[in-house]
């Protein structure tokens, strides 16, 4: 019984192959053994959430209510999320490609996986998976600064479509804005270094060496850097960058967007990570 386990649910499959991006939530199809790992994955999470996670993260989860027994339904995460920051998550079939991942962010819709990992591989992801998407990502959702940064990376996205010239430049400096704060970030708060970004929110492992371990090099964020700095997913990263909080994050976004308009972001150095042509074609798509 696969169920709805990531790589191995013939749901997502048909999806796929009849060319469904934005699909409905199966629910019935969850196995036990999905309901178990979701138990699992959030149990052992909990003290590690409590001990590195930002406040407001904490206030998400629960104002958000999810159980700590089953996979969540969207629908009943969107009737608390919608009425607090205007965000739902929108389930996908898998990869959404880059501008119109962040489109839907500016429409303020979350692309939100709706597997879940097999339960003899907790800590192995070969892609995001809905423990990730709904405990990692949608709890920051309910913070309206917070919401209101990743509304303006969608206008971004816009900008970018709109000076195509460089887009291969410009998508590399976003991906990595993206990765180093809205999946690796952590904010300088009043009791100490605090974790804010999913990557590190989902991961029993890297959430404690993200914050305790001395291999990390942990520096306040510079646009500058951040845009020219390559990084490699499949492994704890050995170095993040501190905001001092949600209005500072908005802030550098909004000066991403002016540097973009500028053409500062038209040669960035080379590396990490790779831009597909698929993420490219999204962004010609809508001129
Ligand atoms: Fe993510």
């Amino acid at each position: 019984m696969s169920g709805l386990t990531t790589t191995e649910a013939p749901f997502i499959e048909a999806c796929q192959q009849s060319g469904e991006l934005f699909i409905r939530q199966p629910y019935d199809l969850y196995t036990l053994e999905n309901h178990w790992t979701w138990r699992r994955l959030f149990t052992r999470m909990k003290p590690r959430w409590s001990r590195y996670a930002n406040p407001r993260f904490l206030e998400g989860i629960d104002s958000l209510r999810l159980d700590p027994d089953r996979v969540p339904r969207l629908d009943d995460i969107n009737r608390l999320l919608h009425p607090l920051t205007g965000f739902r998550a929108r389930a996908v079939s898998g990869y959404v490609p880059a501008f119109r991942f962040f489109d839907c962010l500016r429409n303020r819709e979350f692309p939100t996986t709706i597997t879940i990992r097999r339960g003899d591989r907790l800590d192995y992801l070969p892609e995001p998976d809905i423990f990730h998407d709904i405990a990692g990502h949608v709890p920051m959702h309910t913070d309206p600064r917070f919401a209101d940064a990743l509304v303006r990376l969608g206008d971004c996205a816009h900008t970018a479509a709109a000076r195509p010239r460089a887009l291969p430049s410009v998508v590399k400096a976003m991906a990595r804005f993206f990765w180093f704060t809205v999946e690796f970030g952590l904010m300088q708060c009043a009791d100490g270094l605090k974790v804010y970004g999913s990557g590190l929110l989902s991961s029993y492992g890297e959430i404690e060496h993200a914050i305790e371990s001395p291999e990390v090099q942990r520096s306040p964020l510079q646009l500058e850097w951040v845009i020219h700095q390559a990084f490699e997913i499949d492994r704890y990263q050995p170095l993040l960058f501190v905001v001092e909080s949600f209005e500072h994050l908005f802030d550098l976004v909004d000066q991403l967007e002016g540097w973009m308009r500028d053409g500062r972001l038209d040669n960035v150095a080379p590396g990490e990570p790779e831009v597909k042509q698929q993420d490219l074609d999204s962004f010609l798509a809508t001129s």
